[in-house]
């Protein structure tokens, strides 16, 4: 079993070597998907530190290398990176730019790869498929580059996609990991748990991004960590959002308006609750839900006197409410 990990990883660390040298060495990698980081404004040295590639827009040139080279099918299918039927031979990733996935150990398990043009059918990114060695639940894209600062400056930044850690990095924050377009997990959030118990949240300025936001919130409270969360303005993602600043600009504006769950939460949820007292009321109960989820006593007290000072109700009223939802949830 382990050998058989070692072997798939012996394989997608070669294909990540494959994807790079067909990049930088080819024509088509250089005008085509060099050409497209370019465009989007990556330079050299991210480009190099994550590894990023380019799969030729070719029926099978990975697989026919890899196999010219010795590695076997059997671990190029399970690794994903050959697809098989019967006699049918395929690479999964063509012509398009390719983001490694690295494990906490820094070795690739799997891939991202993003078409070039937008107006495609196709999904915008494909992914490899869950494997022995690559379980999507249980990883975030950018951990091993961030681990470092994630303790040194205790706090993460959690962002949505491949190019929003590459932003962030190009721009000098490096504690900054990905969920990459999934639903959060607990496993996740105990990833992060193991280097800081401190998160914020910047997802896309777009309602699934707020959404996402809302639903993260709780799930990292449950874990007993703290949680705040930026909204960026309408539109925005953090990639092009960190493109309009310098790294300092960007490190001063997060600063300054990342604000607890407490103060996101009501500024969303009051916005289109118009004064009306029973929205109002379920704001509130939404709010309580939240606090009581936090296994800490004093943490939720902390939350409980700051929401009862940001929607004028009584403390005893919060905590009755409190109470209530533990008593259903026994
Ligand atoms: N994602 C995915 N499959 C898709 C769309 C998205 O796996 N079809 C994941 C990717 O990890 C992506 C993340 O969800 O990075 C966020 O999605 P989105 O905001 O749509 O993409 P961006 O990261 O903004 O990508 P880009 O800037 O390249 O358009
Ligand atoms: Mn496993
Ligand atoms: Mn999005
Ligand atoms: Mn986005
Ligand atoms: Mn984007």
């Amino acid at each position: 079993k382990q050998n058989e990990r070692e072997s798939m990883m012996v394989v997608t660390n070669f294909a990540a070597r494959w994807f790079t040298k067909n990049m930088f060495e080819t024509d088509e990698g250089q005008s085509v998907g060099l050409g497209y980081f370019k465009q989007r404004g990556f330079d050299a040295e991210i480009i190099k530190k994550f590894q990023l590639g380019y799969s030729p827009d070719n029926k099978d040139a990975f697989t026919r290398q890899a196999t010219i080279e010795g590695y076997k099918l059997n671990f190029l299918e399970k690794t994903g990176l050959t697809v098989v039927r019967d006699d049918y031979k395929a690479d999964r990733f063509r012509g398009r730019v390719i983001f490694p996935i690295h494990s906490l150990s820094g070795k690739v398990i799997a891939f991202g790869g993003r078409i070039l043009k937008s107006d495609a059918k196709a999904a915008k990114y494909l992914n490899s498929p869950e494997s022995e060695i690559y379980h999507k639940s249980k990883i975030l894209y950018g951990i091993y580059f961030a681990r470092q600062e994630m303790t040194r400056q205790d706090r993460t930044y959690l962002v949505e996609g491949y190019t929003d850690v590459l932003s962030f990095h190009q721009a000098g924050i490096t504690n900054v990991v990905a969920s990459s377009g999934t639903a959060l997990t607990p496993d996740q959030i105990r990833l992060i748990a193991r280097f800081t118990p401190n998160i914020t949240i910047i997802y896309d300025g777009d309602p699934a991004g707020i959404k996402a936001s809302l639903r993260g919130i709780d799930l990292i409270l449950e874990e007993g960590m703290n949680v705040k969360v930026l909204l960026l303005p309408e539109g925005e993602d953090p990639d092009s959002f960190a493109k309009k600043m310098s790294g300092d600009e960007l490190r001063r504006y997060i600063s300054e308006n990342e604000t607890d769950f407490i103060k996101f939460k009501t500024s969303i949820l009051l916005a289109d609750s118009n004064n009306d007292p029973i929205k109002r009321a379920q704001l509130i109960q939404d709010i309580v839900k939240s606090i009581s989820v936090i296994p800490d006593q004093i943490i939720r007290s902390v939350y409980v006197k700051e929401c009862s000072t940001l929607l004028q109700v009584e403390e005893s009223v919060l905590y009755s409410e409190i109470g209530k939802i533990k008593k259903k949830q026994r």
